[in-house]
């Protein structure tokens, strides 16, 4: 039986994902929520091409912090410029809040609808949580990892061989980009392998709208109860991943929900994004046959190069998580009144010409200036140093295995994700 708690932490995440994610919704559905959007808070989100989103340049060029239209009863600002992104990101929680509980009474958000979550939390109940997370995403726990996500990437590499034996075209994102991310984080998380199929269906499943929001919900919910049964066993026999080390060493300070839900940001965390620069970073390489050469040749400094400059270029977490202004605060000459809520462009950032000049392509041979890809200040990436591992190991191994990989569809042909917190795209076919 599921507990009171469990069911409305469960809610809470069907609703967030309704938000960050724009389902269509209806009646009493929690996405019901988007329909007091306005159209222009979702302009952030809408990417189609590589191309450097133009719109938000030209807010960016005019204005680096402008008015954003939200719902009646909030203001709001989006912050385009560089410093001033990386400023309201490094703030201390006094001054921009992440906490969830701002937002409550507001726009008729209740309590009940407060998603959780590192994201959305500040200290030191953030502290507290995160805590838990970052011993196991240090650059030093994770070199033993290496062989292994090589050992993946091979396995994922055989299986698009196979496929494309024939000369068939092949989806490079279903086949390459989804799978090692997600049993790289399978394995970390401790799942057991008589579960593998099962994890799979759900890691990949909840971003996958063909079926409708209620599908998808519906593997989201799945997915916690799939966790939290997970949990439960491991709490008498901790496994060997972070499921059960976190148990192993917070036991009793730590809750099969609230253990589920870090286990489920780390899911949603670091799935969705790497498979996103996985795909989108192949479609960067195809086009650009000098980078794609350069790499095979690559030493790890040019590999490390490349990566710093596909995750600056592509920022595939377009926003970050919103900010909630806790007192009066100035920012890019504008008042910023206590209450309002601040959104900052990290694609916007990431090509400001303030701060950089190589904004129209991917410059494979330089080292890009600090980028925002993985946000900044106390809720920076806690997976950045495991993204950066699987993008440094994946695509060297994919331009060797396959020296001739092209496209097999016009690049104007390829399809995006129309509106979504992660850019990405919906299929990657290529010919061996
Ligand atoms: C290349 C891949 C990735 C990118 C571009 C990326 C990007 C980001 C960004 C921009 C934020 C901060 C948002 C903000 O402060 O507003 C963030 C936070 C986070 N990321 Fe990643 N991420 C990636 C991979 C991962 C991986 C592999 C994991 C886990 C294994 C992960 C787990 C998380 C978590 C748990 C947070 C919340 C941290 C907090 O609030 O303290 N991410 N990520």
């Amino acid at each position: 039986m599921r507990t009171m708690a469990a069911k409305s932490a469960s809610r809470m995440r069907r609703w967030m994902l309704g938000v960050l994610l724009r389902l269509p919704g209806g009646g009493s559905d929690p996405a019901s929520l988007l329909a007091r959007f306005p159209d222009e808070a979702l302009m952030p989100l809408r990417r189609t091409g590589l191309d450097p989103v133009p719109a938000l340049g030209a807010m960016r060029d005019k204005d680096p912090v402008s008015r954003l239209k939200m719902p009646l009863g909030l203001r709001g600002w989006l912050v385009t410029g560089y410093g001033e992104s990386r400023a309201v990101l490094a703030a201390d929680h006094d001054t921009f809040s992440n906490d969830f509980g701002n937002m409550i009474g507001k726009v008729g958000i209740a309590a009940e609808q407060d998603p959780g979550g590192l994201g959305f939390a500040d200290p030191p109940a953030h502290t507290r949580l995160r805590h838990m997370l970052t011993a196991h995403f240090t650059t030093r726990a994770l070199a033993t990892w290496a062989p292994r996500v090589e050992q993946i990437v091979d396995e994922a590499l055989d299986e698009m061989a196979r496929l494309g034996a024939e000369g068939a075209p092949v989806d490079l994102q279903k086949h390459f980009a989804v799978p090692i991310p997600s049993r790289l984080i399978m394995e970390l998380l401790g799942i057991e392998v008589d579960d593998h199929t099962e994890f799979l269906r759900l890691s990949t499943e909840r971003f996958d709208f063909a079926g409708g929001a209620t599908t998808s919900l519906n593997v989201i919910q799945e997915s916690i109860d799939y966790l939290e049964a997970i949990v439960a066993r491991q709490r008498i026999e901790p496994g060997p991943g972070l499921i059960g080390s976190i148990l192993s060493e917070y036991g009793d300070h730590v809750s099969d929900i609230e253990l589920a839900g870090l286990a489920d940001g780390v899911l949603v965390g670091g799935l969705e994004t790497t498979v996103s620069m996985l795909a989108l970073g192949a479609v960067c390489l195809l086009q650009d046959r000098a980078a794609f050469d350069a790499l095979l040749e690559a030493d790890a400094v040019g590999v490390d190069r490349l990566v710093e400059e596909m995750l600056r270029y592509l920022t595939v977490v377009q926003v970050g998580f919103p900010r909630f202004a806790v007192r009066d605060v100035t920012l890019g000459g504008h008042e910023i009144f206590a209450g309002d809520v601040v959104v900052c462009s990290l694609s916007a950032a990431n090509r400001d010409p303030r701060h950089d000049t190589n904004l129209d392509r991917v410059d494979h041979t330089r080292t890009p200036p600090g980028h925002l890809a993985f946000g900044h200040g106390i809720h920076r990436c806690v997976g950045a140093e495991l993204g950066r591992m699987e993008l440094r190991l994946a695509y060297p191994a994919l331009v060797r295995r396959f020296p001739q990989l092209r496209l097999a569809v016009a690049p104007a042909e390829l399809t995006y994700r129309e509106t979504s917190v992660v850019y990405g795209l919906t299929g990657l076919p290529v010919l061996l």
